[in-house]
């Protein structure tokens, strides 16, 4: 079974290349003209694109996958440390795409689209040259979310290099820590208390499936294929029950049941430093969109040096 569906992926993705690689030389093809693109080093990106939409993302819908992969952007970027590197000890890259090249790193629930993107990579004709583990999680992510109704305009560069190595334990914040902790954490990769919660506009696209296994894959918020506020707003309000079984770790009373709120969340919605950002994005929704999609592409970027990637932007604003 698996061989056969291996073998139909191959001929899939060979017939993709040869379609794109007739279409460099059809000028009036549906499909873009290498020569007509911005920056000719984004073309592999548009058979990649169609191949990701096709076979991990369900022809392009906002569910488990697009989460995932959206979740595995920041599991990936975070294993990077300021403090740590002004030590010279090197702890992580970063946005390297560590995660996907080194099996050793810590997969927190991510394990099955880790399984699926690498699968993708193998058996992708081209994968040595084209694709860089660093830059298929940026742009798994970046498209997985452009499926969600309601998600802002992002950006995408390619060209990340191979990972030095895997990112050490302990960098991923977890759904227990305090305010403190979090905060410090994301700072030390980079980011301000502002930042962390423009970042965490993503869980109103999430689901929770390593907390209660009792409501497996039970939303953070009442609708988890919309990116929108109502994750900011919903947890501002009181948590009334347990919405599956009681007292897990990581988890405080919600608000519905079957939804869950994570403690982190509720803590950062409170505290003083983070609770101002969390109230003006509960209510404008664009103000939400545009940071989110600014400090996203920062969090792709972190350990990389932009100057020396490519700007592949159009890869997703193109309606080819
Ligand atoms: C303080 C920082 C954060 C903490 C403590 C945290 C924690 C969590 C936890 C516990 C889950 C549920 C996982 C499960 O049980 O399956 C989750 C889901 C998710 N998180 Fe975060 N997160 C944080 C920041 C972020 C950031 C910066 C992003 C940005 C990309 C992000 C994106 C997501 C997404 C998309 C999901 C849904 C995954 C799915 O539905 O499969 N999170 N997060
Ligand atoms: C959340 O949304 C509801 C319904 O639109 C509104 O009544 C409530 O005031 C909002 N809460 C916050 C904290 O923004
Ligand atoms: C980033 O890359 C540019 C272009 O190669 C180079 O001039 C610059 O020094 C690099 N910056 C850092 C911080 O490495």
């Amino acid at each position: 079974m698996h061989l056969i569906k291996a073998i139909i992926f191959q001929f899939i993705i060979l017939t993709k290349i040869a379609s794109y690689a007739s279409a460099a030389s059809t000028p009036f093809s549906s499909t873009p003209s290498i020569s007509t693109l911005i920056n000719q080093q984004c073309w592999p990106w548009y058979a990649i694109r169609d191949l990701l939409r096709a076979d991990v993302f369900d022809g392009g819908s906002c569910a488990k996958n697009a989460r995932a992969a959206l979740r595995l952007t920041f599991h990936d970027a975070v294993g990077y440390s300021q403090a740590q590197e002004d030590l010279g000890k090197y702890v992580g890259g970063g946005a390297d795409g560590s995660i996907l090249q080194f099996p050793q790193e810590l997969s927190y629930g991510l394990r099955a689209i880790i399984t699926t993107l690498s699968s993708f990579v193998a058996n992708y004709p081209l994968a040595t040259s084209t694709i860089s583990f660093g830059d298929l999680v940026a742009f798994a992510g970046t498209l997985g979310l452009s499926y969600c109704s309601r998600a802002p305009e992002m950006m995408f560069y390619a060209g990340r290099p191979a990972a030095k190595g895997p990112a050490a334990d302990g960098l991923v914040s977890g759904p227990e820590d305090s305010a403190d902790d979090m905060i410090a954490r994301f700072s030390d990769a980079g980011f301000s208390a502002d930042e962390l919660v423009a970042l965490l506009a993503s869980h109103s696209v999430a689901a929770a499936s390593t907390l209660d296994a009792a409501i497996l894959g039970a939303p953070l918020d009442t609708t988890p294929e919309k990116f929108d506020t109502r994750f900011f707003n919903e947890t501002l309000s009181k948590g009334k029950l347990w919405p599956g079984t009681p007292n897990h770790y990581g988890e405080v009373m919600s608000p519905a049941r079957g939804q869950v709120r994570l403690q982190s969340d509720f803590v950062l919605a409170r505290d003083a430093r983070t609770a101002p950002a969390w109230r003006r994005y509960a209510n404008d929704a664009d103000l939400m969109r545009r940071d989110f999609a600014e400090t996203f592409l920062k969090m792709t970027l972190v350990g990389q040096n932009v100057s020396e990637l490519v700007d592949c932007t159009e890869v997703l604003r193109s309606s080819i």
